[in-house]
C-alpha cells in the first residue's frame, strides 16, 4: 500500500518510528544488542585502536586508509584548517547572547562565500568540502569557545592532530597529550549514528540538491536541541543541578513524577545500554584517580543517575543511558564549558554528516513525506468587510 495515497486510513507513524527510508552502507545501530558499526568495524575496535582523522576516511571513503591515504589524507585536513577572515569577523561580531551552535550555524552557512568553487558538485568537488568542513568545524568552534572567554583568536598549528590543535586552539597553549587523546576517542564516538535527526535534516536539505555547505547548516540547527546534540549540556546541567550525590534520587524521582526527560537517558534506537556511553564511562572511571573534586563528584552523580534509572525505567521501558550522560564530565575534565559541548558534538558528526551525503548524493531521490490532512475543505470565502 502507498503510504499516504489512501485518504481513508493513511497508516502515520508518528516521528517516523522504525521508519526505513533508503538503505545505507556507513552504520549499523543494532538497538537490541547496543551494538555499533562504522562501516563494518564495531565501536570498541575503533574507539581502541583508530584516530578521528582515520575514522573520518573510513567513514567518507568506505575503507580504512593505507599509511600513504592517511598522510595525504591529513595533509589536506591541516590545509584546511584556516577560518576566512570575514567568518571570523562574523563569529567575534556575535557577542549577544545566541547560543555557541547559533554562532556555529551562523559561521558555517557563510563558507560558501568563501570557497571560488562552492557550488561545483562532482563527487571530487563534494569531498573537497567535506574535508575543508571536518577541518573547518573544529578551527571555527575553537575560535567560538575562545570569543566565549573573550580571548583573542588563536591560529591553527598545523603540527597536531585535530583534537590536540582544537584544544590548542581553544586554549591558546600546547594541550596535555592525555586530554587530546581523550578528546580524540570523544571525537570517535560520536561521529556517525546512521539516520539520526540531524543526519536525517541535512539528507533532507541534500535530497532537493541544495549544496553540501546548506545541507550541513540544516545538521548543525537540528542537532542543538535537547532531545538530540543539546542534551550533553542539559545532562550536565541537571547534574549541577543535583550538586550532591546524595541529592541524585529526590531530585530523579521529583522529575520522573513531573513527567520531565532525565538528560542524557533514553533513546529512539537503543533499547538497551548505548555502547558509546559504556566506553565514556569507562574513560572517566580510569580519570578519577586524577580528577578535579568537580569531576569527581559530577561523576558520583551520573552513576547514582545510572543506577536509579536502571532499575526504574531501564528494564520496564526500554530508557537506558545513552551518548550524553557521562560525556558532559569528560569533557569538563579536560577544560571544556557546558556550552561548547553540543559544538563539540558537531565537530565530531560532521563527517557522519558528509559521508551521507555523498552516498545520498549517488542514487538522489527527494524526501518528502505525506501529512495526512485532517481539516474542513471547500469553506466559503468571505468578504473581510462581512467577517464578524
Ligand atoms: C542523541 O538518534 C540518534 O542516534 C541520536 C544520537 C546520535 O548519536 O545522533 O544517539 C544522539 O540524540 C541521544 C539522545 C539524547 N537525548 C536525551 O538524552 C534527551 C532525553 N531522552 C529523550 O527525550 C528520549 O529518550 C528521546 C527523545 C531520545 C527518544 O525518545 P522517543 O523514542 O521519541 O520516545 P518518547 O519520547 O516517545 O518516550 C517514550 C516514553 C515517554 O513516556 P510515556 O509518554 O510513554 O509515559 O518514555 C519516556 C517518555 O516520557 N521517556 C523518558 C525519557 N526518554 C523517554 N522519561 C524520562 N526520561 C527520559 N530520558
Amino acid at each position: 500500500m502507498i503510504v499516504g495515497m489512501d485518504v481513508v486510513n493513511p497508516n502515520i507513524v508518528p516521528g517516523l518510528q522504525g521508519v526505513y527510508f533508503t538503505e545505507s552502507k556507513i552504520s549499523d545501530v543494532d538497538g537490541t544488542n547496543g551494538k555499533l558499526y562504522y562501516r563494518g568495524y564495531s565501536i570498541e575496535s575503533l574507539a581502541k585502536d583508530s584516530t578521528f582523522e582515520e575514522v573520518c576516511y573510513l567513514l567518507i571513503e568506505g575503507k580504512l586508509p593505507t599509511a600513504k591515504e592517511l598522510k595525504n589524507f591529513d595533509t589536506r585536513l591541516k590545509g584546511e584548517r584556516e577560518i576566512p577572515e570575514p567568518v571570523l569577523s562574523i563569529i567575534n561580531g556575535m557577542t549577544g547572547k545566541a547560543h555557541p551552535m547559533d554562532v556555529l550555524r551562523t559561521a558555517v552557512s557563510a563558507l560558501p562565500a568563501y570557497d571560488r568553487k562552492a557550488y561545483a558538485d562532482s563527487r571530487e568537488d563534494n569531498l573537497r568540502k567535506s574535508i575543508a568542513l571536518v577541518s573547518k568545524f573544529g578551527s571555527i568552534t575553537a575560535a567560538i569557545g575562545r570569543r566565549m572567554s573573550g580571548k583573542g583568536y588563536v591560529k591553527p598549528d598545523p603540527s597536531l592532530t585535530h583534537a590536540a590543535n582544537f584544544l590548542y586552539m581553544l586554549k591558546g597553549k600546547a594541550p596535555d597529550p592525555n586530554d587530546a587523546k581523550i578528546l580524540d576517542l570523544m571525537l570517535i564516538l560520536h561521529a556517525e549514528h546512521s539516520s539520526n535527526a540531524s543526519t536525517f535534516s541535512t539528507l533532507v536539505t541534500g535530497s532537493t540538491l541544495s549544496d553540501i555547505y546548506a545541507a550541513v547548516t540544516a545538521g548543525v540547527a537540528t542537532l542543538k536541541g535537547p532531545l538530540h546534540g543539546g542534551a550533553d549540556e542539559a545532562a550536565l546541567k541537571m547534574m549541577r543541578e543535583i550538586g550532591r550525590p546524595e541529592n541524585t534520587e529526590r531530585y530523579i524521582n521529583d522529575a520522573l513524577g513531573k513527567k520531565e526527560r532525565i538528560m542524557g537517558f533514553g533513546h529512539r534506537v537503543y533499547r538497551t545500554y548505548d555502547p558509546r556511553a559504556r566506553i565514556i564511562r569507562s574513560t572517566l572511571e580510569k580519570l578519577q584517580n586524577h580528577s578535579s573534586p568537580e569531576v569527581r563528584n559530577l561523576t558520583a552523580i551520573a552513576l547514582r543517575e545510572e543506577k536509579m534509572m536502571i532499575e526504574k525505567l531501564g528494564k520496564t521501558k526500554g530508557i537506558w543511558p545513552n551518548v550524553d550522560l557521562f560525556s558532559g564530565p569528560v569533557y569538563t575534565s579536560i577544560g571544556i564549558e557546558p556550552d561548547l559541548f553540543t559544538p563539540l558534538f558537531a565537530v565530531s558528526r560532521i563527517p557522519g554528516w558528509c559521508a551521507h551525503l555523498l552516498e545520498y548524493w549517488e542514487h538522489d531521490r527527494l524526501l518528502r513525506p505525506l501529512e495526512s490532512y485532517t481539516g474542513p475543505l471547500d469553506i466559503k470565502y468571505v468578504p473581510i468587510g462581512k467577517r464578524r
